[in-house]
């Protein structure tokens, strides 16, 4: 059953609000960005899942069921390390839901998409093996909503997310030109990719992969990141500059 749009307003309000307090709470770092960037992370993923059943046979149900765990999926990502945010996450919207009375099949449904949206790759274990797995053990509907939090890291959003970090870590435009042509963050949307296990998360994938290889290879086209020309000492920068400036008369 589709959902109302006011228990949609009234669940993303009540998530947005719950990824900010916690983000000020657990005294993160520019909480107030990272706890912006991670709605917006959110929303993306909502939308990506969208993208994702468009292009897939579903039935209301599933949809509403991704939809709603989509919402859910990261809010407890400030709350506990990493490893435990999907676990901790299910038992956040769990008792939400239950409190607000949706039905308990459906919240069911909800948490176990949550707690197990999350995989932590094992460097030990080839790709492809630990891909299988994820295909055998996790239901269809748990792929589309892991399919649609990796699609948002391939891409426009990853391109835009990496230069704030970078931008709030200190670092000048050629740094981060630099830095983003190194090899490293094409390799890593490279795994992002053949993470997709759906029909329609694997070609929205190789889009945004291609999209993405295409912007950064532009990078060394148009950015200078490197400045041949070697610096002078402040004494002999302070003495020519000095000399160029005209006199007072
Ligand atoms: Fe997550
Ligand atoms: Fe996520």
């Amino acid at each position: 059953m589709p959902l109302s749009a006011e228990q949609r307003q009234k669940m993303a309000l009540y998530v947005r609000s719950y990824i900010l307090r916690s983000a000020e709470n657990f005294g993160h770092h520019h909480a107030d960005s990272r706890a912006s960037a991670r709605w917006t992370h959110t929303l993306n993923v909502v939308k990506n899942a969208d993208l994702i059943m468009n292009g897939e046979v579903v039935g209301d149900d599933l949809r509403t069921a991704v939809e709603v765990a989509a919402l859910f999926h990261d809010i407890d990502h400030y709350t506990v390390q990493l490893m435990y945010h999907a676990a901790r996450g299910a038992e956040t919207a769990r008792h939400w839901l239950n409190k607000e009375g949706y039905d308990p099949d459906f919240v069911k449904r909800v948490e176990v998409m949550i707690r197990n949206h999350h995989t932590d790759l094992d460097d030990d274990i080839p790709v492809e093996e630990q891909i299988a797995e994820i295909v055998s053990t996790l239901n269809y509907e748990t792929r589309v909503l892991m399919d649609a939090d990796t699609l948002d890291k391939i891409g426009v959003n990853n391109i835009l997310q990496s230069v704030m970090t970078m931008t709030q870590n200190g670092q000048r435009l050629a740094d981060i030109a630099q830095e983003l042509a190194s090899g490293w963050p094409l390799q890593r949307a490279s795994l992002w990719r053949q993470l997709l296990t759906t029909k329609t998360g694997q070609a929205l994938g190789e889009e945004r992969y291609q999209f993405y290889e295409a912007f950064l290879q532009q990078i060394s086209t148009e950015i200078a990141f490197v400045d041949p020309y070697p610096s002078l000492t402040m004494t002999q920068e302070f003495a020519q500059v000095a000399q160029s400036i005209p006199k007072k008369a």
